[in-house]
């Protein structure tokens, strides 16, 4: 995949990894934005620490880089519990699952990313494992296989997925909460951006603040990179203190426009205009045109553009609106007499 400032880092990518972890909030207090999912998880685990019971299993799902893996840490954090971080597609076989929850302690928590990535025999060792903190497993092959049940810790799942509908139920069903994180808003990406700049000892005015939160896609961990980027540019061509007109140029040279798309976005919006006047077209036949996975085109493209109403979802594929036209300085086509406005 292209490196796009939106994409995930990379794991190889130590740096970037290490520097997100530093400006990740530790607790409710210094968490920004998400009030109505910090109110509902601060009452669960109030009720949880007065029952002196572990949490419920909790499912987050969103877009990338809202926010999933550090609210889970500051759950654990708010719990003052131990958290172990997996991912899906690291659990390859039952046995993997069955060390990792045989390892927990009561009240620990296991943060599953992309959990919508697990296998089917590893999901179904999980649906005990939740339910009944019972684990079944199946020792030898064939007619002298013999099945065991094992005692588990009592611990709490906190699953992360960016396609909740690819869950199958009968797991999404164990989950006792369930929530969606949203897209920021740009105050509550302002208020990131300076709270981040603070930690890392950057000098920002709030005019160059507010320009970068208007160009992060809504999303604290692309607000970050801005911030970093823009950073270095200051450093390299100033005296390292972000004002509007050097975010400006900083952001000019990194291709991203004022409302924070960059060229890949520019692109995929102008191959439905100028090959499917403006839609509407199928996600696999905009997967060709664009030479991008289906898979990246829905997690990573999708959300902000229909976010903020570029693109929109219709039964019969995606269409551009009339927004998009305008922000791309595109001439709408003549719709003729028997089609509707949009
Ligand atoms: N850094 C990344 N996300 C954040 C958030 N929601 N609040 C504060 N700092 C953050």
């Amino acid at each position: 995949m292209i490196d796009r400032i939106v994409n995930d880092p990379e794991p190889e990518d130590v740096r970037e990894v290490e520097i997100e972890i530093t400006l990740r909030p530790r607790d409710f207090s210094s968490y920004i934005g998400q009030e109505r999912l910090k109110e509902n998880l601060q009452l669960a685990i109030s009720a949880a620490q007065k029952r002196e019971e572990p949490l419920d299993h909790i499912l987050l799902h969103g877009p990338p880089g809202l926010g999933k893996t550090t609210m889970a840490s500051v759950i654990a954090n708010e719990m003052k519990s131990q958290i172990r971080v997996t991912a899906g597609p690291a659990i390859e076989r039952a046995g993997d699952l069955a060390s990792l929850l045989t390892n927990l302690s009561d009240g620990d928590i296991l943060f599953i990313d992309e959990i919508h990535r697990l296998n089917r025999t590893v999901e179904e060792v999980l649906y005990s494992a939740m339910e009944d903190f019972k684990l079944d497993i199946m020792l030898g092959k064939g007619p002298s296989a013999k099945s065991l049940r094992l005692d588990l810790p009592r611990f709490t799942i906190i699953g992360a997925t960016t396609r909740a509908g690819d869950l199958a139920a009968p797991l999404r069903d164990r989950f006792g909460m369930i929530h969606r994180l949203e897209f920021y808003t740009i105050d509550e990406i302002e208020q990131i951006i300076k709270r981040a700049a603070k930690i890392l000892n950057v000098k920002i005015d709030s005019a160059a603040a507010t320009e970068l939160a208007k160009r992060s896609r809504l999303t604290p961990r692309i607000a970050n990179r801005l911030l970093k980027r823009v950073r270095d540019y200051a450093d390299v061509n100033g005296d390292g203190f972000i004002n509007t007109e050097l975010s400006h140029k900083a952001l000019g040279l990194l291709d991203i426009d004022d409302l924070g798309l960059d060229a890949s976005d520019r692109r995929l919006l102008l191959a439905i205009i100028e090959n499917y006047e403006g839609g509407p077209v199928g996600l696999d036949t905009l997967a060709a045109l664009t030479a991008e996975e289906r898979g990246t085109i829905e997690d990573f493209y999708e959300p902000y553009l229909l976010q903020i109403g570029l693109l929109e979802r219709t039964p019969r594929g995606r269409k551009v609106t009339h927004k998009a036209y305008k922000h791309l300085n595109k001439t709408r086509p003549k719709l003729d007499s028997q089609s509707s406005l949009l």
